[in-house]
């Protein structure tokens, strides 16, 4: 594997993988989502490897979102074929991987953030974690499956809710509602997620992979390209244009509704 932005190893058959992008709070621009798409890869083609675990450099954030920075003056177009490559390299590759993938959530999870521990199959958070979809507060609507995997996990009502707020909420909260399967102390995030594939790596492989391919067959839905076309199409307002500029230049935005 090429990395640049992210650091892999092998240990005991488990890939862990950490995003490796403090400084940006590990926001997903392209590099690394090419990156991230390489290691699913690895990890799917690769026997050594029974389980994955993914998780963010630093104590502040697992990942802050997708990097705005690098898509301040994208078109429609442009948007939905961001939301669409990424579905298909790494969002979609990871909910349909052979093997479990475990988000080990140590800090911010915003944004693409989410959508990311989301698309793993088992979600372990740090006590002091903060989960949430903010992208209305941009201007966007969430484009890597968050729409559909947070209605999915939480149902409507507090899918709803998360999503048209932005607002974030706490490790604990999100344990109560079931977008987190545990929460541990920080330092723990890690340990609990190799805990929980200690015992997967037990099992039989091909039925932990039937098994998987089972559970996310009864998810998918069109509602995918719904958000992906309707993402997009978010590229095209001025509210977008005024809720990146207003997180760039560190201000509150004001927007017009058009
Ligand atoms: N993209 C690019 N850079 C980011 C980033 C992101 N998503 N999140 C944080 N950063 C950068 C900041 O710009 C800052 O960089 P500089 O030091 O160069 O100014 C650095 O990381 C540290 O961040 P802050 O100074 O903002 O740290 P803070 O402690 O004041 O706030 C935070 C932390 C609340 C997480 C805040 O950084 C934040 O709100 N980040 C953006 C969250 C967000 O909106 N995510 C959704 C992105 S859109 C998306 O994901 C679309 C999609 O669905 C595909």
């Amino acid at each position: 594997m090429t990395d640049q932005n992210l650091i892999t190893a092998v240990r005991e058959n488990i890939l862990y993988i950490t995003i490796n992008r403090e400084k940006a709070l590990n926001a997903l621009n392209k590099a690394t989502l090419a990156e991230l798409a390489e290691a699913i890869t690895f990890a799917n083609t690769t026997d050594e490897v029974r389980g994955v675990i993914i998780t963010g450099s630093g104590e502040k954030a697992f990942v802050a979102g997708a990097d705005i920075k690098e898509f301040s003056d994208y078109t429609g177009a442009q948007g939905e074929e961001l939301a669409r490559k990424g579905h298909e390299l790494v969002f979609n590759a990871i909910e349909n991987a052979k093997k479990p993938f475990i988000a080990a959530i140590n800090g911010f999870a915003l944004g693409g953030g989410l959508e990311l521990a989301m698309a793993c199959h088992i979600r372990v958070a740090a006590e002091s974690a903060k989960l949430g979809l903010p992208e209305v507060s941009l201007g966007l609507i969430p484009g890597y499956g968050g729409t559909q995997r947070l209605t999915q996990l939480v149902g409507k009502g507090k899918a709803i809710e998360m999503i048209i707020t932005a607002n974030p909420i706490t490790a604990h909260e999100a344990e109560k509602i079931g977008l987190v399967n545990y929460v541990v102390p920080q330092s723990d995030v890690i340990a609990k997620a190799t805990e929980i594939l200690n015992f997967v790596k037990k099992r039989a492989p091909l039925a932990v992979s039937a098994a998987l391919k089972a559970v996310v067959a009864s998810l998918n839905n069109e509602g995918y390209q719904v958000e992906t076309t309707l993402f997009g199409e978010c590229f095209e307002t001025e509210d977008f244009k005024e809720g990146v500029a207003a997180f760039v230049n560190k201000r509150p935005s004001v927007f017009l509704g058009k």
